[in-house]
């Protein structure tokens, strides 16, 4: 049987008078990879800050990896979600070594306070070949280049093998060559890991076939949703743009 993933129903969020989120219900089973799409301000990261747990919402229902919030410890369950973010981004301490920050993942933590074994290491070490970026290994994340950071922090996040990805405008600041590169290993992740991928851009050019579905926001609404070809034809963008 397919196993749900995500699960909202009517989520509206408000801020004061203003309505940041309204009715937006999503469904996610597992075997499909998902890009959740929207001009600059649409909502997205609000959504994904209510799904991780770090925003309530005003109303509607919150469910992922079948445990319904307020159900649930948060804590438990974030061990299962990878997060790729700008905000991960800085807070990685920017002296420890590329291999150093993929083992992190496994605490879920920036920094290491345990004791490393053999396996973990290997483990790490594997990974960040399958992101085709081993030559960082000693190097700090401080000066690797955006494109090898992006790689190094998926790699920390596939450490904890976790059931469900987010990766949040993973693109952002990379030029069109390091675009590629990366976006030729988010793909080997969507064919190869047991995860499934939300991949959130409003970069439509990025979305790559291995994506199954889309939702797209406008306004804090969901303005479209289903197979990704469907969401992204010419009639349904153009509306979105008017
Ligand atoms: N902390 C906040 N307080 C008030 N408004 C916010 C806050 N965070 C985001 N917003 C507003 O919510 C809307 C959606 O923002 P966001 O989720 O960041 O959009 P996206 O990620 O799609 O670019 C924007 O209008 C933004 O200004
Ligand atoms: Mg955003």
């Amino acid at each position: 049987m397919e196993k749900q993933v995500l699960s909202l129903k009517n989520l509206t969020l408000y801020r004061g008078d203003e309505v940041i989120l309204k009715d937006v219900s999503w469904e996610i089973t597992d075997g499909d990879h998902w890009a959740l799409l929207g001009p600059n301000g649409s909502g997205k990261t609000t959504l994904l800050n209510i799904v991780s747990g770090n925003l309530w919402p005003s109303r509607g229902e919150v469910s992922v990896l079948g445990k319904q919030f307020g159900k649930t410890d948060l804590r438990e369950l974030r061990k299962h979600i990878g997060w790729v973010t700008t905000f991960l981004t800085e807070r990685v301490p920017q002296r420890e070594t590329a291999l150093r920050v993929v083992l992190s993942g496994k605490y879920a933590s920036f920094g290491i306070y345990e004791k490393i074994d053999e396996e973990d290491r290997e483990k790490a070490k594997s990974l960040l070949q399958f992101m085709d970026c081993s030559y960082v290994e000693d190097r700090s994340f401080r000066i690797i280049s955006q494109g090898e950071r992006q790689k190094v922090l998926i790699a920390r996040a596939l450490m904890a093998d976790p059931a469900l990805m987010v990766l949040d405008e993973p693109c952002t600041g990379l030029d069109v060559k390091a675009r590629r590169n990366l976006l030729a290993s988010i793909s080997r992740i969507c064919r190869e890991k047991e995860t499934t991928v939300i991949y959130v851009t409003h970069h439509f050019e990025e979305i790559i076939p291995e994506i199954d579905k889309a939702i797209m926001l406008k306004e804090g609404r969901v303005f479209a949703k289903g197979r990704t070809q469907e969401v992204l034809s010419e009639q349904i963008i153009e509306e979105l743009f008017k």
